[in-house]
């Protein structure tokens, strides 16, 4: 009796670690695509970005979940680095601070080149899996931070941001956050407004995901509708697991599917339990839920890493992606619909919005009405409601001037 238990624990033991290695001979060839780091913050808060401090050391950095052993032994091969900045910063430095957190993901690229590449398409991504170095790219997960600007979206496209999340924990003049599905915020924009849906357009143009983590259902489904190409949940798991409004409800995992889009799932214990504590097997349950909703070709990881402050046992740090692919295959995943949670769905959607963007197509110019812009800190110059027009007594008289002129001519 005792002997056939040993031998049972053995059998066990023995099959874990054949789940183990038939991963990583899998991770070899496709490493994860993970939607969502916030090591930049990181570098923020504690080092104020200054990266050539020694404990800011990438292969030594302590009391994070993300470092570059830990990126190797996790097999990561594509990271979507977060550009993010609370919500207090909006009307306030909200731009400048984005700009200095995606100098921060530069500079990381910079300072070293064996372990990261800071890419801007699908085909970096292959590109970076063939050197085996990390692809490295932009997400700025906020609207705030564009401060209702079409040219600063623009420009942090031209600086290298690939997704953009449409709101954080806050509304922005033009698209409505999950806090509206709560009641603890209004609703303003009942979705997107109407400067919303020219910004989800512009996306579209210039190539730049569409990011739906973070925003209400009404904003879900207005992007997921307007969206000409497939949009992606950067870090959301399933609503039906866990009742949290950060989370995707159903019948939008419904739209999920008929528009080929993608939901990175988060570990965050509090959307993948609803309580403190939670573990690998209950984060595998939302990615077999999502398949089951969505199918398989709508699963990714987006894993919330230093931006969040408690993770499921088993899924501590960046290391442990093998173990949660190992306790995929224990479920029956195919290779297939492993290879593409791990990479090929989001390189799937990536190239999508690079087909659907057109560089040769008029830019949109229409600014944000002045009256939908919060006043206190800025000027108003090009609005022909700003004051400053009039109190330039030059230009004043220059129109008088021409209005006589055109008068004399009739
Ligand atoms: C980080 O530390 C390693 C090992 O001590 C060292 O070889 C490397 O040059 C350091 N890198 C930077 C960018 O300071
Ligand atoms: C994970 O947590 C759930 C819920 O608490 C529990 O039922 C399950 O046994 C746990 N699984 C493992 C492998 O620890
Ligand atoms: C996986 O497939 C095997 C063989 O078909 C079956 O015995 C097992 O119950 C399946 N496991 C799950 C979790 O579906
Ligand atoms: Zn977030």
């Amino acid at each position: 009796m005792l002997a056939s238990s040993w031998l049972w624990a053995l059998v066990a033991v023995c099959a874990a670690d054949l789940f183990r290695e038939e991963a990583e001979r899998i991770m070899r060839v496709t490493p994860v695509i993970d939607g969502h780091n916030d090591l930049p913050w990181q570098l923020l808060t504690m080092f104020n970005n200054r990266l050539q401090d020694d404990r800011a050391n990438l292969t030594s950095l302590a009391g994070t979940h993300t470092n570059i052993p830990k990126l190797r032994a996790g097999f990561v091969g594509g990271q979507f680095w977060s550009a993010y900045m609370p919500c207090d910063t909006q009307n306030k430095d909200a731009v400048k601070r984005t700009l200095e957190q995606m100098d921060t993901i530069h500079r990381m690229c910079q300072m070293y080149p064996e372990t990261f590449l800071c890419v801007t398409s699908s085909a970096g991504i292959r590109q970076a899996f063939q050197e085996g170095k990390v692809a490295s790219l932009i997400g700025v997960e906020g609207g705030h931070s564009i401060d209702s600007s079409l040219g600063v979206l623009r420009a942090f496209y031209n600086l290298g941001m690939r997704y953009l999340t449409l709101t954080h924990n806050c509304n922005t003049p033009w698209a409505d956050n999950w806090l509206v599905d709560t009641g603890d915020d209004k609703a303003q924009s009942q979705g997107l407004s109407l400067f919303g849906q020219r910004v989800v357009k512009e996306m579209n143009r210039l190539g730049i995901m569409v990011d739906l983590a973070h925003v209400s259902v009404a904003t879900m489904k207005a992007a997921l509708q307007l969206s000409k190409a497939p949009v992606i949940f950067s870090h959301s798991s399933a609503y039906h697991l866990c009742a949290h409004r950060r989370n995707v409800p159903d019948e939008v995992l419904q739209l999920v599917k008929e528009t080929d889009s993608l939901v990175m799932v988060n570990f965050y214990n509090d959307y993948v339990s609803c309580r403190q504590e939670a573990n690998l097997s209950q984060v595998a349950d939302h990615l077999d839920h999502i398949k089951q909703v969505a199918g398989a070709g709508a699963v990714g990881f987006g894993g919330d890493y230093d931006g969040v402050s408690r993770l499921p046992t088993g899924l501590e740090d960046v290391s442990k992606y093998p173990d949660l692919i190992a306790e995929l295959l224990r479920r029956n995943w195919t290779e297939a619909e492993i290879r593409g949670a791990l990479a090929e769905n989001l390189l799937r959607v990536f190239e999508a919005v690079e087909q659907v963007s057109n560089h040769m197509q008029t830019p949109e110019e229409e600014p944000i009405p002045l009256d939908q812009l919060d006043g206190s800190c800025r000027t108003q110059y090009g609005y022909s409601e700003a004051p400053s027009l009039h109190r330039q007594p030059g230009v004043l008289l220059t129109f008088l001037a021409s209005l006589l002129f055109c008068l004399c001519l009739l």
